[in-house]
Formats: structure tokens, C-alpha cells, sequence
């Protein structure tokens, strides 16, 4: 059975990847601070606790790697946003949306090249669209999701000798719990961000799993090292 590790796999787009790999077939291991969602699939799942800010730590992987002899798939999915400009975020904020939305996906991306060596195996980060365009009042966050993709380009390179994949998945507005309760009190938000979208429609959590699938599959066997818009054409132009 193959076997895939997801961050954040325990809600939002994270659950979604969690339900397409057991779909498909795959023994999935979630790395997240509480079970959250969880508790309600169905499948070959567990849950290992642990706090991915803490990001010098990946004695997850190792525990999984010992446990299962083999990762085909990590996806680094855990990450956190922040609505402020620039001269608003505190170091604190800052530090923070660094050590989880770089560092701990820096960190992991390295373990998992040690201890894939032999076996070789594919990476998925998950970006943003905030990747590869400024968004306003986001400043932490831009930042940290466009230094994903530099590590993306760097692990696909320095790692295809050892038969392992890098790529990264760039999402567009994409309906959550969370974004569905802000948008459903402000129908004229909802209206104009939609309005601003060639398909006319905020995305799925399913959209970016099966991008993220796709990309970890033998199906995406050539492609290494890009930075996939998953946005309904935001990015492409206005
Ligand atoms: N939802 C969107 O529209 C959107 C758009 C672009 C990019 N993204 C990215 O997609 C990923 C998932 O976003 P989401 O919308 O599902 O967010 P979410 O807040 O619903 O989920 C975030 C996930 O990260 C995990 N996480 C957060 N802090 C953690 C920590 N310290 N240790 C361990 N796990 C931690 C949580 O358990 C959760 O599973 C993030 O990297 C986010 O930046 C989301």
C-alpha cells in the first residue's frame, strides 16, 4: 500500500487531500495539533500530534518512515494566513508565519529526501497564490508562501538524482468552512471576488486534492519543480 503524509490533513483543503489519497488507495498519515475533522473518515488514516511551528522537530517523519518503511508522498499543507499590511504585523506574527509556512516545510523537504534516498518519492508544497502575486494587507504571508516556491525549484533540482519529485500547488480563493461564513455575511464581497474570477466561481477544496494527487501520482512522472495555479484563471490576467 502506498503511503502518503499530509499536514494539516485534519480540516479544510488539508481534509479534502486526507479523503482523495484514501480514495485512491493510500495508507495516510495527518501531522496536525488535534484530530479536528477526523474523527469521521473512513480509511487507513492516522494521526500523529505534533506542532509543525516547532520546526526544527521532524521526528514525525522519521517515526512514520520507521513505522511504514516507505513515504511515497509528504505534502506540506499546514499553514496560516495573516490580513495585515507590512507595518502592522508584529515580529511575533511575523516569526511565526515563517517557522510554519517555510521553515517546518524547508525542514521536512530535507528529511524526507534522507530518508527517501533509495526509494525515491514525491513532494507537494502547498503555496499560494500569494506565491506568485502580491495580495493586499498580506504582507507575512506573501512572503512566506513565495519563499515556498523558491524551495520547491530547489528541491526539484537538487533531488531528481534520487528519483524524487518537488512541485507546488498554488490555490486561488477556495470555499472553506471558514471563508463560506465570511462570505456568506457579505454577499457584495462574495459578488466582486467572484467577478474578478475568469470562471466566474470560488474554488473547492476538492480542486486543489486532486491537483495535489495528480502532481504526486506516477501521472505527473515529468513534471518537477513548477509552482501550479489552481485558481480558476486569477492569475493569468484581468
Ligand atoms: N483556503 C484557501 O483559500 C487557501 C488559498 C491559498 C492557499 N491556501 C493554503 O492551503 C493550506 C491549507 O489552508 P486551509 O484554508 O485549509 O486552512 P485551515 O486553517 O483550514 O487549515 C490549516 C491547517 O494547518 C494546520 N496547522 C496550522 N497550524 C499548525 C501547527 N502549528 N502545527 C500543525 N498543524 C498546523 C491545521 O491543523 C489545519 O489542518 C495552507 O497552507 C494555506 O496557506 C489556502
Amino acid at each position: 500500500m502506498k503511503v502518503a503524509v499530509i499536514t494539516g490533513g485534519n480540516k479544510g483543503l488539508g481534509l479534502a487531500q486526507t479523503k482523495k489519497f484514501l480514495a485512491k488507495g493510500y495508507s495516510v498519515h495527518v501531522v496536525a495539533r488535534s484530530e479536528g475533522e477526523l474523527a469521521g473518515v473512513v480509511g487507513d488514516v492516522h494521526f500523529h500530534g505534533h506542532d509543525l511551528s516547532d520546526w526544527k522537530d521532524t521526528s514525525y517523519l522519521n517515526a512514520i518512515h520507521n513505522q511504514s518503511g516507505n513515504i511515497d508522498v509528504l505534502v506540506n499543507n499546514a499553514g496560516m494566513h495573516l490580513k495585515k499590511p507590512v507595518w502592522e504585523v508584529e515580529p511575533d506574527e511575523l516569526e511565526l508565519r515563517l517557522d510554519l509556512n517555510v521553515k517546518a516545510v524547508f525542514r521536512a523537504c530535507g528529511r524526507f529526501v534522507e530518508l527517501q534516498k533509495e526509494q525515491g518519492g514525491a513532494i507537494v508544497n502547498i503555496s499560494s497564490m500569494g506565491g506568485l502575486m502580491a495580495l493586499q494587507g498580506a504582507a507575512a504571508y506573501v512572503t512566506s508562501k513565495t519563499a515556498v516556491i523558491g524551495l520547491t525549484r530547489s528541491v526539484a533540482i537538487d533531488a531528481a538524482k534520487f528519483g524524487i519529485r518537488c512541485n507546488a500547488v498554488c490555490p486561488g480563493f477556495i470555499i472553506t468552512d471558514m471563508t463560506r461564513a465570511i462570505l456568506e455575511k457579505d454577499p457584495a464581497r462574495r459578488a466582486k471576488i467572484e467577478g474578478r474570477i475568469p470562471s466566474g466561481k470560488l474554488g473547492k477544496p476538492e480542486d486543489i486534492a486532486d491537483a495535489v494527487h495528480y502532481l504526486a501520482s506516477p501521472e505527473a512522472a515529468y513534471v518537477n519543480g513548477v509552482a501550479l495555479p489552481v485558481d480558476g484563471g486569477y492569475i493569468v490576467g484581468f
